[in-house]
């Protein structure tokens, strides 16, 4: 979808150099061989210049003269074709940063919210129950071989609950970082303008005034309280909020209509531990057994 490369090695590669990078995301910046900035700045340079290979193959292979008609269109190709608020076409550096971002942002953290939703489904057999019963009556109207359409997503009200209970309990994201514009007091603490300030979402999702019981897995709590603003924060929120949190909902919502459909499950490790890392993981990867569901 990035970048059209088949190639099973390749892709291995960058991956590998892609969790490097995610690894020194949060590293303190201290660059010196064996530090994860250092492995993560190598790591960046790495991708880097298998990207930009890649985008110098593209534009040889562009039939000159044309709309590019013939092209596979992947990310980089967009991007290659997308011009900025001048009308000019973005450099390379602005096209592999793109790429970058977007790796780290949209893909570990989706995955990372898809293998804590099967976890906490696996020890809650009852929410797994209803969130079955809603996505087999929203499967028992479509046609056979009918995709999921936008109405769907809709209906999605109760498992949609769950998915927003593991983005608290478990958010992919633990919090990010912004500067401090003016001298502040917050809770008591000066905060002096130009330091760099962490806000954290896996403590504030646990406040007990805006979400009683903060330990319990409560899907249900989204429909009894409205949530007070920027106390439910597993995508930001301000002007630098997630702009893929949308694709986010439709991409885990569309996952689990397809996974409960045809599967129940059942952890292999019950008391597997998860490592947050800087996204949750589990550590043996959260093997599960997966059970068919009998019947239509
Ligand atoms: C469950 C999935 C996801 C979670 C939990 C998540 C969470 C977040 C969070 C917490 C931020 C920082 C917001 C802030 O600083 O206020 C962010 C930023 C961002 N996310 Fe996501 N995200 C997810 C999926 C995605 C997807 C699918 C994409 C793209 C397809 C994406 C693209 C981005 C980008 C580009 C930014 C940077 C925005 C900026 O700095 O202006 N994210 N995300």
């Amino acid at each position: 979808m990035f970048t059209s490369m088949g190639d099973p090695y390749w892709q291995e590669k960058i991956l590998k150099e892609f969790n490097g990078l995610l690894k020194g995301v949060f590293a303190l910046p201290i660059y010196f061989p064996g530090t994860r900035h250092y492995k993560a700045v190598r790591s960046a340079a790495v991708i880097h210049r298998e990207l930009i290979k890649v985008i110098n193959s593209k534009r040889r292979s562009r039939p000159r003269g044309s709309d590019n008609g013939g092209e596979v269109k992947d990310l980089i190709s967009y991007l290659m074709d997308a011009r900025d608020e001048n009308g000019e076409a973005l450099s390379d550096k602005v096209i592999v940063d793109n790429v970058i971002l977007l790796m780290d942002a949209g893909h570990d953290t989706g995955a990372s919210a898809m293998m804590m939703l099967m976890k906490f489904l696996a020890e809650n057999p009852d929410c797994y129950q209803r969130v079955f019963e809603e996505q087999r009556g929203i499967a028992l109207e479509k046609r056979a071989g009918e995709l999921l359409n936008k109405d769907d997503i809709r209906k999605m009200k109760y498992s949609w609950n769950v998915v927003n209970e593991v983005l608290r309990l478990s958010p992919p994201i633990q919090g990010m970082f912004r500067k401090a514009n003016a001298d502040f007091t917050y809770a008591g603490f000066s905060v002096p303008k130009g330091w760099k300030i962490w806000w954290n979402a896996t403590s504030t999702h646990k406040v007990a005034e805006y979400f009683p019981n903060p330990q319990k897995f409560d899907p249900l709590r989204f429909d009894r309280v409205t949530i007070t603003p920027y106390t439910f924060v597993p995508f930001g929120g301000g002007p630098r909020m997630c702009p893929g949190q949308e694709f986010a909902r439709v991409e885990i919502l569309v996952f689990l209509h397809n996974l409960v459909k045809k599967f129940r499950w059942e952890l292999l490790f019950p008391n597997e531990t998860i490592i947050v890392d800087p996204i949750p993981t589990s550590l043996k990867e959260l093997p599960v057994y997966l059970y068919p569901h009998s019947g239509p």
